[in-house]
């Protein structure tokens, strides 16, 4: 029987975050790609270490699931560095574009080159066996997008070739998936507000409450609605708007006003969240407050989230607390704080630990998933790691 390997992946339209094998075994990717028309030049390929092939993805990507078979692609950062790189635009459906395939097996290849647990043939081609655990919006779940989104994941195997990337240039990985489960994103976090790793109950208040749960992403934000242990599908409410148009107008903004251009939102997430020197920037060597720009524009953004919350609490009515998730909920907390203090007073709550929500999706595909295989008796190759280190003690 071949191993499989669990992969919990959440391809947000933001960033990719997976969990692989473990739960402690992480990896995230900015969701940005170019299409490369030219090979690109092997140049000092040999002096870049480790660190850096994260910084080099390169990969040419043969899957019959791709509307654009067999072509190359720069991926993560790597792709921003080019000037026709793609971030996804609101109103697209994530089941439904090339890219969200492309990071998917782009994330999976690279686990599949670095983890040990399957081995490469003489040519350089690894055969690598997956259990995936992974997730749409609501809205695309709705729609019944998520059959056929697992079924042409299921159905072909999908080459990943490296490139230009240090280390792995030359192999091949070709993902085979043996499971695939497509979770709505809402009930995921439900999932793992409640439930530890063994999926034990761990929160026993919550648990029969009506919950609303608010997932601030990149490009959409999704409500769920939780009743008797379930997302009630009718309620639930997804909207096209996240926080990208609003680093994309802090980012017109500075370039007018101070003349910098900045690479992408990526540089703008980093300016209004970093530890030290938040909210600024240098012009033309001197360090200077954006402080302006940046706290219009997210409030802005925060009076519209918080009206999406108004609406959805207006509609469920005995709801006992909303639950903000997603990086969005991070970047916003300040700002919803203060106007539900200055209006509504909702009972609502945010995570301390920003990476927390950041991670909920591809935690709770982990849990789920992992479940999933325990229960169905896959042959999950963690299971063999276990026994190893068992017997070495
Ligand atoms: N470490 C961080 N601290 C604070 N905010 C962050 C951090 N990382 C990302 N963000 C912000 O959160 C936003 C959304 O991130 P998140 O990972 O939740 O989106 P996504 O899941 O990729 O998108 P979607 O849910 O729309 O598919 C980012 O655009 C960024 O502004
Ligand atoms: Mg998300």
């Amino acid at each position: 029987m071949t191993k499989s390997r669990i992969a919990a992946v959440d391809v947000g339209n933001d960033a990719l975050k997976a969990n692989f094998g473990r739960m402690e075994n992480e990896l995230y990717i900015p969701n940005v790609i170019a299409q490369d028309m030219e090979d690109r030049p092997v140049i000092g390929i040999e002096e870049l270490d480790e660190k850096e092939v994260l910084d080099n993805i390169h990969i040419r990507v043969h899957s019959p699931a791709l509307e654009e078979n067999n072509s190359v692609y720069r991926v993560g950062n790597l792709a921003t560095k080019t000037n026709n790189s793609t971030e996804l635009d609101p109103g697209s459906s994530k089941s439904e574009e090339d890219q969200t395939l492309v990071m998917l097996f782009a994330s999976l290849a690279l686990d599949a080159v670095s983890n040990g647990v399957f081995k490469a043939s003489k040519d350089d081609v690894i055969d690598a066996n997956y259990t995936l655990g992974t997730g749409l919006p609501l809205r695309e779940v709705k729609e019944g997008k998520d059959v056929g989104y697992r079924s042409q994941l299921l159905g072909s195997v999908h080459q990943v070739e490296f490139l230009v990337t240090p280390q792995h240039q030359g192999k091949k990985v070709n993902i085979k998936f043996d499971e695939v489960k497509v979770y709505p994103e809402g009930f995921a976090a439900y999932v793992n507000l409640i439930m530890d790793n063994d999926l034990k109950v761990i929160n026993k208040e919550l648990i029969d409450k009506q919950i609303l749960i608010q997932d601030i992403g990149g490009l959409s934000t999704d409500i769920a609605v939780i009743r008797n242990r379930n997302v009630d599908d009718d309620k639930a409410q997804g909207f096209n708007l996240g926080v990208s148009e609003s680093l994309e107008e802090i980012r017109e903004e500075i370039r007018s006003k101070h003349g910098v251009e900045l690479d992408s939102r990526r540089d703008v997430v980093d300016i209004i969240t970093r530890k030290n020197d938040r909210h600024h920037i240098m012009v033309k060597g001197s360090r200077t407050n954006v402080h302006d720009i940046t706290d219009h524009i997210l409030l802005e953004l925060a009076k519209k989230e918080y009206r999406f919350l108004r609406n959805v609490w207006a509609k469920n009515s005995q709801s006992e607390i909303c639950y903000f998730v997603g990086g969005g909920s991070a970047v916003l907390k300040d700002y919803i704080k203060a106007l539900n203090n200055k209006l509504d007073g909702y009972n609502i709550e945010f995570f301390e630990d920003e990476n927390e929500s950041i991670w909920m999706m591809a935690n709770a595909y982990y849990k789920l998933v992992t479940d999933f295989v325990r229960k169905s008796g896959v042959n999950d190759e963690s299971k063999e790691e276990d026994k190893k280190t068992a017997k070495a003690k």
